[in-house]
């Protein structure tokens, strides 16, 4: 791939994915990047300080047309990873997506690393129905020179992510599910899916608007058995009840706690795993054969290393 010095501007830097897609962005060396945050001067911001990489205050709700415009001059693409509610996921991307392609950029990759938002029907996870809605508005910006590309990957392989979902319980070494636990889940790690997200950006060919790109597909009762492998440690299994089940005990948390979102938005997610409607269409894996993502043994292992 011929960068050209190409600058790729990310929006949300300093956050979690943000920061291993900045790494990522700048394993070719020609590439350079502009980190957008909210406060530069936060340690994790300015850990990623160096050469070829840009810290520049950039609130992306606040913000006004000339600081977005300024935000995105020179960018070759412009990558989100911004997380927030709708005011974040649809009406503040939508306004820097606009502003990236009136700057001449090639593509805009918003902020989904998800599983598959478009085929998971809607009132089942507020934060895809948001990505959907951004989607949807962001399509009537697409051009022969500017592109939107989405990437999904379906969950993270990580304790942390998993542990969000109520899945991995480690301390207890359990694996909790609901449904039939049969149903395929398509897994990548973090450091795949900023790699991936990385030479999209990067790429010098047309990107598909769907971009699903993965490490591996398992079930949940193949997933605890092969992390219980790859740690050492087995993992015991409890169902905790039907897809049904756990769709009203989703809205029964929102009803009842609207403004805590750590009660339900989990809940959300696991109904988008467990249901199966959300499973990635064709990988575009070989589109990057450079990159050879983890399966979900490999995730394990590196984990217990
Ligand atoms: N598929 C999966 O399993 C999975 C798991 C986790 C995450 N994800 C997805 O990955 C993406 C990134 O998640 P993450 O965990 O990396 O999030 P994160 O660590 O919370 O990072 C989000 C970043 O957005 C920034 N931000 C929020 N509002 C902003 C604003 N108004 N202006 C400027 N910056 C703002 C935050 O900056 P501050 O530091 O200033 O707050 C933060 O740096 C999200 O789309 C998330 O849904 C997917």
């Amino acid at each position: 791939m011929n960068s050209n010095d190409k600058l790729i501007v990310v929006a949300g830097g300093g956050g979690n994915l943000g920061r291993l897609l900045v790494n990522a962005v700048l394993a070719d060396p020609t590439a350079r990047v502009r980190v957008l945050a909210r406060d530069p001067s936060k340690a994790e911001v300015k850990a990623l300080a160096g050469d070829r990489v840009e810290l520049v205050a950039f609130d992306a709700v606040t913000g006004s047309d000339p600081d977005r415009a300024a935000a995105v001059r020179g960018a070759y693409a412009v990558v989100s990873t911004l997380q927030g509610g709708p005011e974040v996921i649809v009406d503040a991307q939508l306004a820097l997506l606009k502003a990236a392609k009136a700057a001449g950029a090639r593509r805009f990759i918003p902020s989904d690393y998800s599983y598959n938002i478009f085929t998971l029907p809607p009132g089942i996870n507020v934060n895809s129905d948001w990505r959907r809605t951004l989607a949807e508005r962001a399509e009537a910006e697409v051009t022969e020179t500017f592109e939107v590309v989405h990437v999904m990957q379906g969950i993270f392989a990580d304790p942390y992510v998993l542990g969000f979902l109520g899945v991995l319980d480690l301390e207890k070494g359990l694996v909790r599910y609901w449904g039939d636990g049969k149903t395929p889940i398509d897994w990548t790690t973090w450091e795949d899916t900023a790699r991936f997200t990385a030479a999209a950006a990067l790429d010098d060919r047309p990107v598909p608007t769907l971009l699903f790109v993965a490490g591996d597909r398992q079930d949940v009762l193949s997933f605890a058995k092969i992390w219980g492998d790859a740690t050492g440690r087995a993992l015991k299994l409890e169902r905790l009840g039907s897809l049904a089940e756990l769709q009203a005990e989703a809205h029964r948390r929102l009803a009842a706690e609207p403004g805590n979102m750590y009660a339900w938005l989990p809940l959300m997610y696991a109904r988008g795993v467990f249901g199966g409607q959300a499973l990635l269409g064709p990988l575009e894996n070989a589109r990057y054969p450079d990159i050879q993502p983890l399966t979900v043994a490999q995730a394990a292992a590196k984990v217990r290393n």
